[in-house]
């Protein structure tokens, strides 16, 4: 299972309101204990944060606010001794705009040679003050933002997918190309066991900068010049001792485009966007699950489980809701939810994700049934989406809260006491989700969390392999894992029986008797012939 830390929230050491290293090291007992393997870790490097830190001015550091780099150093360390590997996140689409490169390419004017790591264009129209091209930016509004040349005339237009101070790379450049080799080779050294990838659909532009269109090929996600780019990180990685696993984010709806990114000589494994959008909703959650493992079959890479991270809604909340998929173009604050049905699904979710075949990714406060905070004061909001949208699109911030440790009030064990408030306010509902507050309470989402982990890493069937689906009442899913593991999920809005069975491993709530409730799971040990056929649920 992979943990993923979103550094600003997680635990704050020095009091300053804001996580940091000097927090994850000490709480990284709670980590252990929960039976991670691995630790995603969001950038911690020098950023102006526009963007939270994907926008990085120094890709070899660490950000002030977040420690410094022998603090990592020792991060890393400490956590394999304790068994638990390290993923850092690489930002290689776009970098800061105060990073030096793009600083010496806007004050160099329109022939400094490091424009040419960047995507400038003139300008269309007589003046050249239409952007070059109307491509949209995933945050909403434009991708091209004017320059002033240094005579203090418009200049050059510049490329940003994403916000405007984060300014694209020009991947079609060799010391674009080279640069980003060592900075792999720099966490590689530092003994990191696997790099996260960024946006790593988006690295590759069609050069002509061509208009998108409904139909056409997009110019700037999944261009097929992108695979070349992780052909030759994989020989790096390759080149390391021990695993070192390469994992993009890619969100492509094309389940055969996606899986191209996971042929042998590219990424070890990308997250599963369709499984964290998909409905709960018994149909389209077994298509799912057959769709991915169709796609990763015939490339031999793990699959990926992912229900939540730090760029959409938590899913405690989603699963609450009448429409329970996500999606960014329908993410909206004030829709109601249950967060009661929501929990209960999602502890259903959790023995679903966990016993599927692959790579089971939790995002932190996940485990401890932390919900999407949708009240955050307007003029606390940080994520860019927020504003760039026009204050439509709520933004990211609410899956973003500080995670509360321990005590009845904010902030919750976050910062020691006496400190600055944490840097978004948590909920003061949350003193019932606190890591001591479920502690030793065998009902809470943490011990639900801890037991399942902890079967998985015993139990060899869970792993990589075979996943059955055996046959089950209207609206539950049913499969076989290994020879003698079972997990049953209950979609339907009825009781359903529990299956014959050995042991009952795992309960996600209160069973009635030998019936399973709705939105109810169940681990069970069973005895079946090695490799015979399935009894009949
Ligand atoms: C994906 C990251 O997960 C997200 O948080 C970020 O805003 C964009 N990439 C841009 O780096």
């Amino acid at each position: 299972m992979i943990y993923q830390v979103y550094p600003r929230s997680f635990a704050d050491g020095n009091g300053d309101g804001t996580g940091d290293i000097a927090g994850i090291r000490s709480r990284l007992n709670h980590l252990s204990a929960l039976g991670v393997d691995a630790i995603w870790y969001s950038p911690w490097y020098p950023s102006p944060m526009a963007d939270a830190g994907y926008d990085v001015a120094d890709y070899r550091d660490i950000d002030p606010v977040f420690g410094t780099l022998a603090e990592a150093e020792a991060l890393i360390a400490e956590a394999h001794a304790l068994g638990i590997r390290t993923i850092v996140d690489v930002v290689p689409n776009h970098c800061s705009d105060v990073h030096p490169w793009f600083q010496a390419a806007l004050a160099g004017g329109p022939d400094a040679p490091e424009r040419e790591l960047f995507w400038f264009r003139e300008g269309r129209g007589p003046d050249g003050d239409l952007p070059p091209t109307e491509w949209v930016s995933s945050f909403g509004g434009r991708t091209w933002t004017r320059t002033t040349n240094p005579d203090g005339t418009p200049g050059d237009w510049y490329l940003h997918l994403f916000a405007p101070q984060q300014p694209d790379f020009n991947w079609d450049h060799p010391r674009v190309r080279a640069e980003f080799e060592d900075i792999l080779r720099f966490w590689l050294d530092r003994g990191v066991d696997g790099i996260r990838i960024d946006s790593a659909a988006m690295l590759a532009k069609d050069p002509t900068l061509p208009e998108a269109t409904p139909d056409g090929p997009n110019p700037f996600v999944d261009v097929d010049a992108v695979h070349e780019i992780y052909r030759s990180w994989r020989r790096i990685a390759d080149s390391y001792p021990g695993e070192r696993a390469l994992i993009g984010e890619v969100w492509l709806p094309d389940h055969e485009r996606f899986a191209n990114y996971l042929r042998p000589d590219e990424l070890h494994a990308a997250f599963n966007f369709d499984f964290l959008g998909c409905a709960w909703e018994p149909a389209e959650l077994r298509a799912c699950v057959d769709a991915t493992l169709a796609a990763h079959a015939p490339v031999s890479a793990p699959a990926t489980w992912v229900l939540s991270n730090h760029d959409v809604t938590r899913h405690v909340t989603r699963y609450g809701r009448t429409d329970t998929t996500f999606s960014f173009a329908a993410k909206r604050e004030g829709v109601p939810t249950d967060l009661e049905l929501g929990t209960r699904r999602a502890r259903a979710a959790a023995l679903l994700s966990l016993s599927l075949p692959g790579a089971a990714y939790v995002y932190q406060g996940e485990e401890l049934g932390l919900w999407e905070v949708e009240d955050i004061p307007y003029e606390l909001r940080q994520d860019p989406m927020w504003e760039r949208s026009g204050r439509v699109d709520p933004g990211r911030d609410g899956c973003r809260v500080p995670l509360p440790w321990t005590g009845d009030t904010p902030p919750f064990g976050f910062s020691p006491d006496g400190s600055a408030g944490p840097w978004l306010p948590q909920p003061a509902d949350w003193k019932d989700r606190t890591v001591r507050a479920q502690t030793g309470d065998p009902h809470s989402m943490l011990e639900l969390y801890r037991a399942a982990i902890a079967i998985r890493r015993a139990d060899p069937a869970l792993g990589d392999g075979e996943l059955i689906w055996l046959p089950a009442p209207a609206g539950v899913l049913a499969y076989r894992r290994g020879d003698g593991f079972r997990c049953l999920v209950n979609l339907s809005d009825v009781a359903v029986p529990l299956p014959p069975h050995e042991r009952l491993l795992l309960a996600s709530g209160p069973l009635d008797d030998d019936l399973v409730p709705p939105d109810t799971a169940v681990w069970l040990r069973t005895t079946e012939e090695p490799g015979g056929p399935a009894a009949p649920a």
